[in-house]
């Protein structure tokens, strides 16, 4: 062989062995999102296109249903899955004190499994969780250490979920989050505006204090989680909603101002309101932990709601 020959062998396969480095580099990891179908997974959903370099596989009961083990097994080995986000539950909180075989089974059996599988493929686990693991009798922000202690059966499972989290994996965050909306889904925002359109007047609860959180900004939360953690290991616990605190009839004040429908709300006390679950009276959470470990900005919660309505017109 000549020596340009040579050269252009070498060239040539340099090129290729180079071209297959880069493309395999620009995907760093396989993200599995559980319970996309809901809220937060369709929130996570519509960023994806932001994150390039990460692979999704966008799952829910009917592609993966999680109480399902060896099923859930098979995935993570088939798809070599390196971070799970899971935001598959059972969000019913009053019909959960009725089925509470089945909200157990979701919110912490299921979980318990799946953290199992993550810690055997050394992956990391993203679970949420929720305010409701507490008891609502705080006067401050709830910290990540204080006691949990949940007034409902849903924040029961909830936190045996937290707890079956721990006991399975060693590389895990989970995120406790309050007054989930989003323009997916169904939800207190998408609910008073139906209401506020069929009614002159409406009475909201005035005695149940906490922060809304936009789907969207947990999700964006989230992420920037996975880009610093994905590939490390970590067992926290972390509180995220947006700034601010008010309770549920200031907010609904607020969705009708924003969504220009002239309902009048009236504020209401929770013994006026009954329901089958008990909720918490003050479960505003501190979010100082998650603000320092990663540079996150939280949106104002009246900010962020403008930006919802924005976005169902
Ligand atoms: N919503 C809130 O106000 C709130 C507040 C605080 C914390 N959180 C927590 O935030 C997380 C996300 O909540 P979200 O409002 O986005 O929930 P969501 O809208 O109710 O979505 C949950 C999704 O999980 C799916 N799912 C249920 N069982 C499953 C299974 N066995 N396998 C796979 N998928 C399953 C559901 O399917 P089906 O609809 O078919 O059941 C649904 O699509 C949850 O962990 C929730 O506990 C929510």
């Amino acid at each position: 062989m000549s020596n340009n020959a040579e050269v252009g062998l070498y060239r040539r396969t340099l090129i290729k062995y180079l071209t297959h480095l880069f493309t395999n580099s620009l995907i760093d990891m396989n993200i599995l999102i559980t319970g996309s179908n809901g809220q937060l997974g369709s929130e996570i959903r519509a960023i994806a296109s932001q994150f390039s370099n990460y692979n999704f596989f966008f799952t829910d009961i009917a592609e993966l249903d999680l109480s399902n083990y060896k099923q859930v097994e098979l995935y993570f080995e088939e798809n070599t899955i390196s971070v799970c986000v899971n935001c598959a539950a059972y969000t019913a909180v009053d019909k959960a004190e009725d089925e509470q075989d089945i909200a157990m089974l979701v919110n912490c059996d299921v979980v318990g499994n799946l953290a199992k599988v993550c810690s055997n493929n050394n992956a990391l686990l993203i679970h949420v969780s929720t305010d409701y693991v507490f008891d609502g009798t705080h006067y401050k922000p709830y910290e990540e250490t204080d006691p949990t202690a949940p007034n409902s059966y849903y924040g029961l499972t909830k936190l045996k979920g937290e707890e079956a989290v721990f006991a399975n994996t060693d590389k895990a965050v989970v995120i406790r989050t309050s007054w989930l909306y989003s323009s997916y889904g169904n939800n207190f925002v998408k609910t008073m505006i139906r209401l506020g359109k069929e009614r002159d007047e409406l009475g909201v609860v005035v005695d149940q204090i906490g922060t809304p959180t936009h789907a969207a900004d947990l999700a964006m939360a989230i992420m920037k989680i996975v880009q610093k953690n994905g590939n490390n290991n970590i067992k926290e616990i972390y509180h995220y909603s947006n700034e601010g605190v008010i309770s549920w009839y200031d907010f609904a004040i607020a969705i009708m101002k924003e969504a220009n429908i002239s309902c009048r709300v009236n504020a209401i006390e929770s013994k006026d309101f009954p329901a089958k679950a008990n909720r918490p009276f003050y479960s505003v959470l501190n979010k100082a932990k998650l603000k320092n470990d990663f540079q996150i900005e939280v949106p104002y919660w009246l900010d962020s709601l403008k930006v919802m309505i924005k976005q169902i017109g």
